[in-house]
């Protein structure tokens, strides 16, 4: 069962790179409850992005933002650190890191910060059984495209995962994270995800704000029409 309150955190791989302080806090304006910053190193997916300079710079511009940081990178124990130095409040790493993940998770919790777990979409649940059952985790990430890239389209083997993870371990936070708009949004948090990001559908969207008060009125509905069946 899902009894946590749904959150929405739009993806700033979609912002302008060039207007992103701006586009950041047009987002915090719009309602949304914190931003997922992306970081990718050019190994561990293709695509390079974000470092520790520019979390560090959005941090002094949005002292008050909560910023979610996914390391799809090969060394997240290197770099886990280097991004709580900047400002992050929850670092997410790939169980599929070739690097030593528990002792990664424990030095994000000895900081102070949320530690989570992310699973690609050919990763099953039972890959983070390890570290779930050590309590290692305040979260785990369910990747609903393979990551490097937005605006992918969403793949429905996300879903199970979900309801595996809330059976399993009902008390984690549990976010999704790519293709993800009102509507399958909504299908995830029904399924048991109460943390939804977002890029490009929220910043697409003509509205942001709407954008994001529909998300968030779609995904309570579905969730209250599931406690209720
Ligand atoms: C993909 C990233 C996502 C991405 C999602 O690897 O981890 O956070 O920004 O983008 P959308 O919402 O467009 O699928
Ligand atoms: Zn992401």
């Amino acid at each position: 069962m899902n009894t946590k309150k749904i959150r929405i955190l739009p993806s700033i791989l979609s912002a302008r790179m060039g207007h992103l302080a701006a586009d950041c806090r047009r987002a915090l304006e719009a309602g949304a409850d914190g931003l997922h910053f992306d970081v990718m190193d050019g190994h561990f997916v293709a695509n390079m992005t974000l470092g520790p300079d520019v979390l560090r710079a959005l941090r002094d511009e949005l002292p008050e933002a909560y910023l979610h940081v996914h390391l799809m990178v090969d060394r997240p124990d290197f770099y886990a650190p280097r991004f709580i130095g900047a400002g992050a409040d929850a670092v997410l790493v790939h169980i599929e890191a070739p690097c030593g993940i528990p002792d990664t998770l424990r030095a994000i919790r000895a900081a102070g910060k949320k530690a989570g777990a992310v699973i690609c979409p050919e990763t099953p649940v039972d890959a983070l059984a390890d570290v779930a059952d050590a309590g290692l985790l305040d979260e785990v990430l369910v990747m609903t495209v393979h990551p490097g890239f937005g605006g992918q389209t969403f793949l429905e083997s996300g879903l199970p995962k979900f309801r595996e993870l809330r059976r399993r371990w009902p008390d984690l936070d549990l976010s999704v994270d790519g293709g993800i708009n009102t509507e399958t949004g909504a299908r995830c948090a029904a399924a048991g995800a109460n943390i939804l990001g977002a890029g490009s559908f929220l910043y697409k969207a003509p509205d942001m704000a709407a954008a994001i008060s529909g998300m968030r009125r779609a995904a309570e509905a579905a969730v209250l029409a599931r406690i209720q069946q």
